[in-house]
This record gives C-alpha cells, structure tokens and sequence, in this order.
C-alpha cells in the first residue's frame, strides 16, 4: 500500500487512523530521512491511541525512547543517535519493543536485523510539502492488520490523500 499526503497534517490524520485502527500489539518501523515526516506520523498514531493532545509527542532525539499511555502502552524510539555496543540493552530495547505495548521505531536501520515480525511505513520526501508513505506488514498478525487499515482508508475517502495504484 503506498499513498501520497501534500501536508503535515495529512501525514498527521493517516497516522491518527493507524493508531485508531490499532487493535492488536505491534512493531512499527519507521524509515525515512532526516524531516521526511516519521515523528509527524507518529505523533498521528499515538493521538489514535488516544494518549492526550495535552502531552506533547515530539522525536526522543536526545532521550532514546518516550513512553505515552494510552490504549496500550506507547514506546517511541528514535535510534538515530544509538552509539555501538550496549545501549540498546540499557535502555531495554528488547522489552519494550516486542513487550505487551505498541513500539514506533525511528531509525531502524541502526538495528542489526529486521528479522521480527513488524509492520514497516518508509517515508519518502517527494517535494517541500509533499511525501510517499509505503506500507509493508512482516507476519500473519501484521499483514491482517495492514489490510485492515487499507480497508478503512479507502471507505474514508480522504481527498487529501492520493493513492499509487
Ligand atoms: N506532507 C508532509 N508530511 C509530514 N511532514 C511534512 C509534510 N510536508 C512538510 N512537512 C514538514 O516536514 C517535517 C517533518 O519533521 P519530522 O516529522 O520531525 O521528521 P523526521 O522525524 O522524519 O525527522 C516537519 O517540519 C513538517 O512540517
Ligand atoms: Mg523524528
């Protein structure tokens, strides 16, 4: 699934579907440069689990990780900044991004392998104000839920949100 949004906001709304659409536990990986939209998107999904518009959801550059409660428990991990080593073990990387809560990975090209089951959104800056947002699903549970999620946005017809056939 892939599809084109021409404003924050946009990247925003699809983002507050994937978090509302959220049924289940899942990792969510999330690729892109620099300014290509990932903590924007997921600041979407965690407003859709409904953690509070009163708390701010902002990149953990600097922190590693920032934990919201919401429907589930919410973990956002930025690891562009993971220095070799341990430090993914000591901020307990394992625990909580395939623990019982939802886990949104910035930068997960710094992991060693992707070979867990997650559902993948690679963020493309394709002008100033406009990106491309593929969707790929790793396992059963995954691919049920990106279909789901297909299923819902196209019922919505959101004319802010184009689509690559
Ligand atoms: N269509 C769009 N979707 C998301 N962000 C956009 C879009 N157009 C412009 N932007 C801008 O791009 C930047 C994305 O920032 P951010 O989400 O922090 O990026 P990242 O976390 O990928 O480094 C923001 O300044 C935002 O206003
Ligand atoms: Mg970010």
């Amino acid at each position: 699934m892939r599809v084109k949004t021409c404003s924050e906001e946009t990247t925003e709304g699809l983002g507050l579907l994937v978090g509302r659409t959220l049924d289940r536990r899942l990792t969510i990986l999330l690729q892109g440069e620099l300014g290509a939209g990932k903590s924007v998107f997921a600041r979407g999904i965690a407003r859709g689990l409904d953690v509070p518009a009163t708390i701010p959801v902002t990149s953990p550059t600097f922190t590693l990780m920032n934990q919201y409660t919401g429907r589930f428990n919410l973990y956002h991990f930025d690891l562009y900044r993971i220095a070799a080593g341990d430090e993914l073990e000591d901020i307990g990387f394992d625990e909580f991004a395939f623990g019982a809560g939802v886990a949104l990975v910035e930068w997960p090209e710094r992991l060693d392998a992707l070979d867990f089951d997650h559902l993948l959104v690679q963020i493309e800056r394709v002008s100033a104000s406009c990106r491309s947002l593929s969707f790929s699903a790793r396992g059963e549970s995954q691919t049920l839920f990106l279909s789901q999620l297909e299923k819902k946005l196209r019922l919505e017809e959101n004319p802010d949100i184009r689509w690559f056939e």
